[in-house]
């Protein structure tokens, strides 16, 4: 692709193909590699040590893996480099380790997914010496209020994937920003087809690539996209030390999926919006938690700060239904898998309870409650599916 600034969807065609250096194959192929060779002594010795620039060996990545952060990077505009990791919450661990330190206080949203809470938060950063601050999802420009002396960062997801509360991005960086605290964002519900938060003022923007990015549910892989070279060198640096890159194969995968994640978020907006709409009306349903429909409390916010709603939502079922009936409800649905992860071809519905896991600001609701990725399939055809499950609901 030339320099000149193209819009998004050719960005996501073209971004990093380098037909000449690669036979006249479109998209970069794996290579596989951890030695590097040198022709000679004489040039072994004076290779560009330029940290992190150029392919000098495996652990540090190679033309795979760079073609998909170029990719990436080039997707976020506004934005200075991505590093890949083998998953997202490696990327979520790396994003924070690197930038957090003993004694340092970070902010984090009530809302995050639940390996964040507990893996990184927990089981990384606490056993580190670093203290966290859990927060209300809503806060927007009153986080001022929990920042304290050594706030070294705030931690963002939105919407939340259990949740769906859409924060005030813009109200929380203009508050980190002025006091020099750092803005880190899990962008994986929109992805970076339907939000860009540097737009929004955050520093830094994670994605589980596992999701949308690779779009096949067949590859772990985790983007971390930071907006100057001293943040990239920094993460770099913890991503050597860790020996923490995505695979050849991984990237390879996630650069062919995101050559279609346009049309595979248009389908799945549209697809998603069409079974939540029939799903609202449902007199079984108590709420449907999605930013995209006008009657969810986040769409004003959704509206402003993002292009498009991903195939993720959250369904409440009316108060009067037990978990048996959700389960017998779930259980046998056709279309539907069981399973964890989302942003894959394929629909999927499990249980949610977010109650467990809020300690800021308590989740009151007590109805079951079913997380469905709508894939894309014919939504008709999903909705039949779900249409029988009322009927198991309603029948146990
Ligand atoms: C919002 C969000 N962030 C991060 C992750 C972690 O990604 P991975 O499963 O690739 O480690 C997930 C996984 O479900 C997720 O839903």
């Amino acid at each position: 692709m030339s320099k000149k600034s193209r819009r998004k969807d050719t960005v996501i065609t073209h971004a990093a193909m380098k037909p000449w250096d690669n036979q006249g194959i479109p998209n970069p192929p794996v290579y596989y590699a951890s030695t590097v060779l040198f022709p000679t002594v004489e040039e072994f010795q004076t290779r560009d040590r330029t940290p992190f620039q150029g392919v000098q060996y495996g652990r540090s990545g190679t033309p795979t893996q760079f073609a998909l952060e170029e990719t990436v990077t080039a997707l976020y505009e506004g934005s200075h480099k991505t590093v890949t990791f083998p998953s997202g919450i490696g990327a979520i661990a790396a994003a924070t380790i690197t930038f957090l330190q003993h004694g340092d206080h970070v902010l984090f949203s009530d809302s995050v997914y639940g390996p964040t809470r507990k893996r990184v938060g927990k089981n990384l950063l606490e056993r580190a010496g670093v203290e966290i601050t859990y927060y209300d999802p809503l806060i927007g420009g009153d986080i001022a209020d929990l920042i304290q002396p050594n706030t070294k960062m705030i931690y963002m997801e939105s919407p939340g994937s259990h949740t769906f509360e859409v924060q005030d991005v813009p109200a929380i960086t203009a508050v980190a920003r002025d006091r020099g605290i750092l803005t880190v964002i899990d962008n994986t519900w929109s992805s970076a087809y339907f939000c860009n938060p540097f737009a929004l003022g955050v520093d830094i923007v994670l994605e589980a690539g596992t999701k949308y990015l690779c779009g096949h549910s067949d590859a772990m892989l985790g983007t971390v996209t930071v907006s100057t070279e001293e943040q990239f060198q920094a993460l770099k640096g913890m991503q050597n030390t860790l020996g923490s890159r995505s695979g050849p194969d991984e990237a390879f995968l996630a650069l062919r999926g995101i050559r279609t994640l346009s049309v595979r978020m248009e389908r799945h907006q549209i697809n998603a919006l069409k079974v939540a709409e029939w799903l609202d009306a449902r007199p079984e349903v108590e709420r449907v938690l999605y930013p995209a429909l006008p009657s969810d409390p986040g769409h004003e916010l959704w509206k402003r700060d993002h292009t498009g709603a991903c195939g993720l939502f959250g369904v409440m079922l009316d108060k009067k239904f037990s978990k048996p009936a959700m389960c017998a409800m779930v259980d046998g649905l056709d279309l539907f898998g069981i399973g964890a992860s989302w942003g894959g071809f394929e629909s999927l519905a499990i249980p949610i309870a977010p109650a467990g896991s809020r300690t800021a600001t308590p989740w009151p609701h007590e109805n079951q409650m079913v997380r469905l990725h709508i894939g894309l399939e014919d939504p008709d055809d999903l909705i039949e599916d779900l249409e029988d499950g009322f009927g198991r609901l309603n029948a146990a």
